[in-house]
């Protein structure tokens, strides 16, 4: 269900470095949504590594980063890959919001993925166990297209533009799908 007439898209990046490629890859698709829609970067940096015994008394970063989560329509994730799979902040913040007694903010809602790396394959092999576990959290994916973004240095500058048509291209088209997905959601 979306919440009001101003659609709200939470990002989460899967890196926390200062110049990360990945969250400037989110800030340019969040740019590329409609006019009307309301993006936020969740920060996910001050989260405790998860520990069932901590949710006898939730932690202020938890339950904030689960009001968010509640108060989305749907996600956008752009992740590096960590040893050909994803960071472990990414996973802990998702492990986190996938629990019952934050109401599972995640399940059912549409989600859109992409990934850059400085070598060859773009997150290729991060993306499929990503997408693995979105489908565990029962969120609902958006499949196409992949946006595998190699040698990333190339394709962002300095300020943190991208400035890479092809990934402008691919960028646009998954947001394009990530909003239908969001309509059919409603
Ligand atoms: C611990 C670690 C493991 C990495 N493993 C991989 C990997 O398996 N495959 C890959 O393509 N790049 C790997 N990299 C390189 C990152 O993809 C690259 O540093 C990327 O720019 C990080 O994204 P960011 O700019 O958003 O921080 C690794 C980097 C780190 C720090």
């Amino acid at each position: 269900m979306m919440g009001s007439n101003q659609p709200h898209v939470v990002g989460f990046c899967g890196s926390l470095r200062n110049k990360s490629y990945n969250r400037s890859l989110l800030l340019h698709a969040a740019s590329q949504l409609p006019e009307n829609y309301r993006f936020t970067l969740a920060d996910i940096s001050g989260l405790p590594l998860y520990n069932e015994d901590l949710e006898r008394d939730l932690p202020q970063s938890v339950r904030d980063l689960a009001e968010l989560a509640k108060s989305a329509d749907a996600f956008l994730i752009s992740t590096p890959e960590y040893n050909f799979s994803i960071p472990g902040v990414l996973k802990n913040a998702l492990d986190w919001l996938s629990r019952k007694n934050v109401d599972t903010p995640l399940a059912l809602k549409p989600v859109a993925v992409m990934g850059a790396t400085q070598g060859m394959f773009g997150t290729s092999q991060a993306q499929v166990h990503l997408r693995e576990l979105l489908y565990a959290l029962n969120m609902s994916l958006v499949r196409r297209p992949l946006v595998l973004v190699g040698q990333v240095q190339e394709k962002i500058n300095a300020d943190g533009q991208v400035t890479d048509e092809m990934t402008k291209q691919f960028i646009g088209q998954l947001i394009d799908n990530l909003v239908k997905e969001m309509e059919q959601n409603k």
